[in-house]
């Protein structure tokens, strides 16, 4: 399973990078409004310092604006994933990127029609928030197993992106839901280390290691 973090902030992205967990990196409007920065120069460095896909949203409504938008975005590198709504422009606007054989992020589902529908216009990847689906008291863990349900029984190739997270929790759940990959808000990314019987153990073995005098090394 591929882990993505939901980040602009290219100092955590390299941070990440070093523990070799980082698979790639989602953005979208919000993120790079949060980061100050400007999003073609953004977009580059996060490129830079990330070899896998990188998801740089689009901001147009309409069709053609989207195409325009996109393959501008698509240009700055070659991992660039071209991230566009989930709207019937949208993915008129992602079946142009594929057959340019340009990769595709679509965003903002939160239905397996939708999902059967970027399927159907050839996205790399659909992202179904979870996060925003329980907040309306919905089930976005089960959007996840019926979108991996359905891709599976039609045998389309769409990677599904578990959008959304809001806990560790979530990343369980959404691995064991069959989700191709997630994307994880930093704070979120560095939680999955920890448990506290794995800090209670290692304090155990040092003080036990430190009492018999020895050293490794
Ligand atoms: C990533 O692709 C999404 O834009 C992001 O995960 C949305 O997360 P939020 O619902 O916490 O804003």
């Amino acid at each position: 399973m591929k882990l993505f973090a939901d980040t602009a902030d290219t100092a955590i992205l390299k941070d990440l990078m070093a523990t070799g967990m980082l698979d790639g990196v989602t953005t979208n409007p919000s993120i790079i409004a949060k980061s100050g920065r400007n999003l073609l120069e953004v977009i580059a460095e996060i490129c830079a310092v990330c070899p896998g896909p990188i998801s740089a949203e689009v901001v147009s409504a309409d069709a053609p604006g989207i195409i325009a938008e996109g393959k501008k975005l698509a240009a700055i590198a070659d991992n660039v994933v071209i991230k566009a709504p989930l709207t019937r422009d949208g993915l008129i606007a992602v079946r142009e990127f594929t057959g340019l054989g340009l990769k595709t992020n679509v965003t903002l589902c939160f239905s397996v029609n939708q999902a059967l529908l970027a399927a159907k216009a050839g996205a790399t990847y659909i992202s179904p928030f979870i996060g925003r689906l329980d907040d309306v008291g919905a089930d976005g863990v089960g959007l996840i197993g019926d979108i991996r349900e359905l891709y599976d029984i039609y045998g389309f190739a769409t990677e599904v992106l578990a959008a959304s997270v809001r806990h560790t929790d979530h990343v369980t759940k959404v691995a064991l839901a069959g989700a191709d990959c997630a994307t994880i808000p930093p704070a979120i990314f560095a939680a999955l280390y920890h448990h506290p019987l794995t800090d209670a153990g290692l304090a155990a073995f040092t003080k036990d290691w430190a009492s018999t005098g020895q050293s490794i090394l």
